[in-house]
């Protein structure tokens, strides 16, 4: 399988030791800030955008299923619906800019939003999951360009089942799935 990039590369190393230690979400979110201080690693093919909606491609999976590493592209205007991950999660912007805002959603009333929403830039970090706010709706914060965040997931995120929370209520299942198919991750541990 082709190597990382030198800066993922390391990224992988940062979290497979982070899972072994406590606070792991917190190293990992600090190591994916390091990750995406600079934006001269990612190839182009991982940054491509789809014209009709966002997508997002399996950069790395961990052998063991403990996490994964995507690379999550945005059209313009494009935006997902109101959904959850299930398991942690980190989120930083690497070019562009994204809108986020969290929402409460139980499926029996229309999910309500939490706080303002806010714009994350370049070198951002949010974090995700069960523990910290896990339903959200992002968006691209750029009216005409492309924006890119790499996100790392405490498992196959592509694969994981979740949920989709339509505006006027209700709960839909969802998989995300990977735009280079799922067993095709673009790299390698390096
Ligand atoms: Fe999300």
């Amino acid at each position: 399988m082709t190597p990382a990039p030198e800066p993922l590369t390391r990224f992988i190393a940062e979290v497979r030791q982070a899972l072994a230690q406590p606070a792991a979400h917190e190293t990992i979110a600090a190591a994916l800030a390091r990750l995406v201080a600079r934006d001269d690693w990612l190839p182009p093919a991982y940054a491509q955008p789809h014209p009709d909606h966002y997508q997002q491609y399996l950069l790395h999976a961990d052998p063991a299923g403990r996490f994964s590493i995507v690379s999550f592209v945005w059209g313009p205007g494009q935006a997902t619906p109101i959904h959850d991950h299930g398991v942690w999660g980190a989120v930083g912007v690497l070019r562009g800019a994204e809108h986020s805002q969290a929402y409460l959603a139980d499926g029996t009333t229309p999910p309500r939003p939490v706080g303002d929403r806010h714009t994350l830039h370049p070198g951002a970090v949010e974090l995700v999951g069960p523990d910290v706010g896990d339903i959200h709706k992002v968006s691209n914060a750029i009216a005409d360009a492309v924006s890119v965040s790499i996100h790392v997931y405490g498992t196959n995120i592509g694969l994981h089942p979740r949920h989709v929370y339509p505006a006027q209520g209700g709960i839909k299942p969802f998989i995300s799935g990977y735009a280079n198919g799922p067993d095709t991750p673009a790299f390698g541990a390096g």
